[in-house]
This record gives structure tokens, sequence and C-alpha cells, in this order.
């Protein structure tokens, strides 16, 4: 069974089998944990240290945490078998280097086979997905930099390392990336992509409506939910437009990213692009009220006088009514529901009033769901038939690649 963990699901992962490679840098006592997350997740692990990973962590780590043999140079010498660097290349759906050193990107930039692993990426007939992790200096040195456009020229898949405070002391660009990123880009590799040459535009996060320049209305949205479906939509081969009010968070590698702040920008920004899209979906948290009047200086508590203060609201556009009543009937419309009750009979009540093909609703007063979690747990509504699908509790990454499932089923 598939272990639910805090950091997700990992749809497409179970059943994978996944050559896993570890080079000799400080983050390879990540990996050891990386390297359990894809077994927890049901893939196959096969594990190959080279002989400086060695020295930072053990072959018997690996070998226990993946439960089975972790490959070493010394096996290259087994007469036994005498094709480890053939046969495992041949077995592997996908092969990972964690944590990619400054030395073994540069062997592998130039087709060096020196060691068993540098042997086993030339014997493997697809693209490998590297991630380094170094100094950021090292990171940043110009040989390391062609060398990375190399590997990508080459059909590797390279993952920028993540900023932060480094083992070294340093601070700088050359940390592993984190294991939910590490997962997500493990996922993109392994999805099927029945979402190639489709255009999907997805709407994040809050609105903000001002009151004056230094007031807003708001709500409670992180945008969390909006860009995992940007990046479920990416992973499944779609090329994304994501519109976003303000969030807190660094937007995921889209076609084209859009920022925006009210409610009226975000309609503006939709109408723009709304034409060309195979799919729009509604995630943003829209405000349904804007102050009638913005100030242009800051209101003084003195000016209210004690007397308590009355802000005059008028309605947004709806812009999900407003696809829905200008679109086009080959696109697919997604909209959510965000209830505090009665959640299928109001978002049914909300499917007669906006007609989408989809209707994922969500309540999200349930602990586990709604506004910033990681988690969220929906109920799929399809706008056509009714049909009913209640999803359990799940990482928002894996909730997106269902919905987006949901979404190539209605196009394709
Ligand atoms: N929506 C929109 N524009 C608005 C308000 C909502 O496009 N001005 C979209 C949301 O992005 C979501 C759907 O409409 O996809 C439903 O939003 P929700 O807030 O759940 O419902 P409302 O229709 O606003 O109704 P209510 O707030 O009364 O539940």
């Amino acid at each position: 069974m598939v272990e639910r963990t805090p950091w997700g699901n990992g749809i497409g992962i179970a059943g994978k089998k996944i050559l896993f490679g570890v080079t000799g840098g400080i983050a390879s006592y990540k990996a050891a944990y990386y390297c359990r997350g894809l077994k927890g997740f049901g893939a196959e692990v096969s594990p190959v240290l080279t002989e400086n990973a060695r020295r930072f962590v053990t072959e018997l780590t690996f070998s226990a945490l993946s439960g089975v043999h972790a490959t070493t140079g010394a096996d290259a010498f087994d007469p036994g078998n005498p094709f480890h660097h053939i046969d495992l290349p041949r077995w592997a759906d996908l092969f990972v280097i964690c944590p990619a050193t400054a030395n073994f990107i540069g062997k592998a930039a130039a087709g060096i086979a020196d060691d068993l692993l540098s042997t086993m990426l030339l014997a493997y007939r697809g693209g490998a997905i590297f991630f380094p992790a170094m100094n950021g200096a090292m990171y940043e040195n110009p040989a390391v930099k062609r060398n990375i456009e190399t590997l990508t020229s080459l059909g590797h898949t390279v993952v920028e390392p993540e900023s932060g405070p480094m083992a070294c002391g340093e601070e700088g660009r050359g940390r592993l990336v984190s294991f939910d990123a590490f997962i997500h880009a493990i996922q993109s590799a392994l999805l099927p992509k029945p979402l190639k040459q489709k255009k999907v535009l997805i709407t994040a996060g809050p609105t903000r409506e001002p009151i004056d320049p230094v007031r807003y209305i708001s709500n409670r949205s992180s945008g969390k939910m909006g860009f995992e479906l940007a990046w479920a939509a990416k992973s499944l081969g779609a090329s994304v437009v994501l519109v976003s009010g303000p969030t807190c968070l660094s937007p995921p590698k889209v076609d084209e990213f859009v920022s925006v702040e009210t409610a009226e920008e975000m309609l503006n920004a939709v109408k723009m692009h709304k034409d060309r899209m195979d799919c729009i979906i509604m995630a943003a948290a829209v405000a349904d009220f804007t102050p009638r009047e913005r100030l242009a200086k800051k209101l003084k508590k003195d000016a209210v006088g004690g007397m308590g203060l009355a802000l005059s609201l008028q309605e947004t556009t709806d812009i999900l009514d407003y696809i829905l009543k200008n679109r086009s009937t080959k696109q697919c419309i997604v909209g959510f529901s965000a209830e505090t009750g009665d959640l299928v009979k109001n978002a049914l009540k909300k499917i007669e009033k906006k007609p989408v093909d989809i209707m994922v609703a969500n309540n999200v007063t349930e602990p586990g769901a709604g506004f910033d979690v990681d988690t969220n747990k929906v109920t799929l509504i399809m706008g056509k038939t009714k049909e009913i699908e209640e999803l359990p509790i799940m990482h928002k990454a894996d909730v997106a690649l269902r919905i987006l499932h949901k979404v190539a089923e209605v196009l394709n």
C-alpha cells in the first residue's frame, strides 16, 4: 500500500522502477531519506553509490531503505554478473542522480564513463534527472553552468537547487531541493502527457480590494491549490498561463505568469487569454465585493471620530460567470465551490447558476482541507452527468493531478 505522508500520495510513482544514483556530496545524507520516500510511494528503488558517496553514507543505509542490494563500484567487477552497468539502466523506468556533484555533472556532460554510475548513465537510453547540490560559488562557476546546459541539450533534466544556508556555512544557491520539490520533479518525469498541446489557464490565490493606499479587503486563500494545479497541468504536458493574486509562494515554472491584485485586474487578464484556451480553471478566491470608493490618501482614525466605520461595497464581476457566458463549447471550464456546510447540495446549486464542466467542491472548515494547508479534501462533480466523486484527504499536488486527469477526459 502507498504510504500516506504529510507531503503527498505521490500519484504516478507507485510500481515504477527507479535507478537512484548517489554521488559524493554532503547532501547524500538527505538522499537517503528521499530514497526512502520513493519506496514509501510504492516505487522499486535500486540505489547505486559512487566511491565518493560511500565516504559520506554507506551502502548498508541505502540497502536497508530500498530493500535491495545497493550497488557500488565493487559490483562492476563481480564475476557473478559482469553486466550490472547494462542490466540496471535497461531495467529502470527512470534514472535519478541525487545529489549530483559538480564533478559528476562534468563527467556526464563530457560522456566520461570511468566508474560504475557514469557508465550506467551512458548505457541508459532515456534522459536522467539530476538534482545538483554543491557550494554556491561552485554552482555559479561558468564551467558548471556550461556543463548543466550541455546535460539539458543532451535530453537530461536538471532541477535547479534551492537558495539558503549550506553545510559549508555559506548562503547561496546550491542546496539540494526539498523533498516536496524532489517528488514533484519525479512525478513530472513519470506522468503520462494527456494534455500535450492543450492550453490551460489557471487562476490562483486571493484578490485584494483596496480601501485606501494601506488597507484592503481580502480572504484567506494562500494560492497553494492554484499553484499545484499549474504544476500538475505542466506535468501532464499542457502549456500553462497562471493568473495569480498576491501570495507568499514562488510561482511554479509555467509558460506565462500574470500577477494581479484586484478582481478587476484578474478579470482583465482572463479576458485577454480566454479565447485561445482549451481549459480554464477558476481556483482563485475572487472577492465578491469591492469598496465602492478607493481613497487616494490614508483614511485617518480621527476623521471617523469614534463613530465606527461603515464601508460601502459593490459587487465585482463574477469572472467564472463571464467565462461561461462567453465560452466556446469545446472548452473545459472548471469551477471551485468553497463551502462551510451542505457541500454537495450547495455545489449542485452553484452548477445550476454556473454550468461548469467540472465543479470542485470543498468544505473549507474540515481539518486538512481549504485554506493555507498542504492538503485538501474535495468532491468532484461532473457538470453534465452530475456524477459525484468524493476524494480522500490528499496533498494538494495529488488533488490537482486528479482534477487535471478529469479535464483530460473531458477534452480528449
Ligand atoms: N468566482 C469568480 N468571480 C467572482 C467570485 C467567484 O470567478 N467574483 C468563481 C470562483 O473562482 C469559483 C466559483 O466562482 O470558481 C465559485 O466561487 P465561490 O466563492 O465558492 O461562490 P460564489 O459563486 O461567489 O457564491 P457564494 O460566495 O455565495 O458561495
